[in-house]
């Protein structure tokens, strides 16, 4: 699904380089369920934004299912993004004035489903994560982990082929964080895959794959039989 050959990310700030992320071989297939571990500062944010088309390696070439990812005009790169790639961020990213209803609304309509079906699709959705009742409430309505549940209602509007998720379990009560994992769990069973960046590591042995960063680069790689 995803390789990466000889990348490289290096920030420059007053004379100052720092490599945020650099890999010489590193494959994530289809069906993976991978957690991204390390301090913070070690590159994560980094990894999952060039996974998701969002930041372009100085070096190097990002293969998405054998299409170089940054080689695409930027068009194309968005419209791949959107149809088959989902972000979980720590912060959820709803829009504030938006119903819940209308935020899981947003990726539909940028992908061009006609109204009436946005609207089935994001209530659909909204109930499988337990807010069916909860629909017209703006973010600021809701609970800490009903926001994030929005989010990842809005996540899998366009039923993405592949998640990213940066800390999804990061400030959540244990109810909330589990309904998440087992989402994710759920994800993974149906062949998607996943990576997750996680200081949870309870979180992380979920996962069937591991990849540890320490300052940009990737030091282990470990394999763990799925269960
Ligand atoms: N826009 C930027 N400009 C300059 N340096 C940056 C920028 N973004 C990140 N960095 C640096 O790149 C390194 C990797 O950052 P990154 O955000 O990937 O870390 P992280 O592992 O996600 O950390 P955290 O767990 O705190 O979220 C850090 O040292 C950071 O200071
Ligand atoms: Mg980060």
């Amino acid at each position: 699904m995803f390789q990466l050959q000889d990348v490289t990310k290096v920030y420059r700030r007053r004379e100052q380089e720092v490599v945020a992320f650099k890999a010489s071989s590193l494959a994530i297939n289809q069906g993976e369920y991978v957690a991204v571990v390390g301090p913070s500062g070690s590159g994560k944010t980094t990894l999952l934004s060039i996974l998701g088309g969002m930041l372009s390696p100085d070096r190097g070439q990002v293969l998405f299912d054998g299409q170089s990812l940054y080689e695409l005009p930027i068009a194309e790169r968005t419209k791949r993004r959107r149809e088959r790639i989902g972000f979980v961020f720590q912060t959820f990213n709803l829009v504030p004035y938006l119903t819940a209803l209308e935020n899981v609304q947003v990726p539909l309509f940028l992908n061009g489903v006609a109204k009436a079906d946005q609207e089935e699709r994001a209530m659909t959705l909204l109930g499988q994560v337990g807010l069916g009742n909860r629909l017209d409430h703006k973010p600021s309505e809701l609970s800490t982990g009903q926001q994030q549940r929005v989010a990842l209602a809005r996540t899998l509007a366009n039923n993405p082929s592949v998640i990213l998720a940066d800390e999804p379990t990061g400030n959540l009560d244990p109810d909330s964080r589990e309904a998440v994992l087992s989402m994710f769990d759920q994800f993974v069973r149906e062949g998607r895959t996943i990576v997750m960046v996680t200081h949870d590591p309870a979180a992380a042995l979920r996962a069937n794959r591991r990849l540890t960063l320490s300052d940009g680069e990737v030091q282990e790689a470990m394999i763990r039989n799925a269960a």
